[in-house]
């Protein structure tokens, strides 16, 4: 069962990362959250001739190239399976990363292939919630630490501590009909842009001729906010096989982080993402949820650490 689901996984998300290379807004936006050492809790002298392990870097590349571009002496990539590699290698190539200081390694985070202490910097972002259960992510936990040199740091992102309504309700509900309806399912499998937007134009002219209320030109200009990213969003958040039905929360995950020594364990602050689509009139309520109650009830608290290792 597990094996499938890695399979699974890992097939999807080869393909939507191809997406990263394509998009240069999209790339950038991801880049610009990696690049700023605040996101880590570290400072920018920390990186310099660090090595670093991305761990289930996938193809997306941002985070590679933000860490040469912070001084990072090498970075290795390691994720599961090939296929990743020459995708991962071509695309880094394009955004004029040198690639001999880059690793492609195959593996998993379960069972890093490298000897202990190696890393001044292991990060591992949007991994740790796609192992089959608690038990895969505490050894995987376990197993960044161990890579992790004395005197280096760690980076986790866990995920949801607390999903909000967004989380809990609606994307479940659309995870359903993915699953359910042939149309919907289709559709989003496409990756294909263009459909969308040739139903959306046809959907533009015809709602002008009921309502003039709205220049056509308007809802076109609206519709083109449903682009690339969004459909993107849309995969990332369907698509995948949401395996990990008993997530770590805080609790558990700063229990096994004290029990394997780490220290100074704290949490980074939330990011300001830019968005180019229609996302981004749900932004203020996304980064507000710290204060807001009607963002915390919406979007819910992530959960994600930096920690380091002392003698
Ligand atoms: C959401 S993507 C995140 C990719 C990348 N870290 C990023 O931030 O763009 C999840 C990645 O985790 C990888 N993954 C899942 N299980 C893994 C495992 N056991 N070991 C290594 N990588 C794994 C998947 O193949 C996929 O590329």
């Amino acid at each position: 069962m597990s094996k499938n689901i890695i399979k699974k996984t890992r097939k999807i998300y080869f393909d939507q990362h191809k997406t990263f290379f394509k998009h240069n807004e999209l790339f950038n936006r991801f880049y610009k959250y990696a690049v700023n050492p605040d996101n880590y809790c570290l400072k920018k002298s920390f990186f310099k001739n660090a090595k670093v392990l991305d761990a289930g870097c996938g193809n997306t590349g941002y985070f590679a190239k933000a860490m040469i571009d912070l001084g990072a002496k090498h970075v290795y990539c390691l994720d599961l399976g090939n296929k990743w590699k020459s995708e991962l290698r071509k695309g880094l190539k394009k955004k004029r990363v040198p690639i001999s200081k880059i690793s492609f390694i195959s593996g998993s985070i379960t069972k890093i292939p490298f000897k202990s202490e190696m890393m001044d910097f292991t990060a591992c972002n949007g991994v740790l919630y796609h192992l089959p259960n608690k038990r895969a992510s505490s050894k995987a936990l376990k197993e960044l630490f161990r890579v992790t040199k004395y005197g280096g740091s760690t980076f986790v992102y866990l995920g949801f501590e607390k999903p909000g309504l967004i989380e809990k309700y609606i994307l479940p509900a659309l995870r359903k009909a993915y699953r359910e309806e042939k149309n919907f399912k289709d559709l989003i499998d496409s990756g294909n842009i263009n459909l969308w937007q040739k139903n959306l134009k046809s959907l533009a002219q015809i709602f002008s001729k009921e309502d003039n209320f709205y220049p056509i030109n308007s809802i076109k200009k609206f519709f083109n906010l449903i682009n690339l990213e969004t459909l993107m969003f849309f995969q990332d958040a369907l698509q995948v096989p949401m395996q990990q039905a008993e997530k770590l929360d805080k609790k558990y995950s700063i229990s096994i982080l004290k029990k394997i020594g780490a220290k100074n364990i704290r949490t980074p602050k939330d990011h300001y993402f830019e968005r180019t689509d229609i996302r981004r009139f749900l932004t203020p309520l996304h980064v507000t949820k710290k204060k807001n109650l009607i963002s915390k009830i919406l979007y819910g608290e992530h959960l994600k650490f930096t920690f380091d290792k002392r003698k």
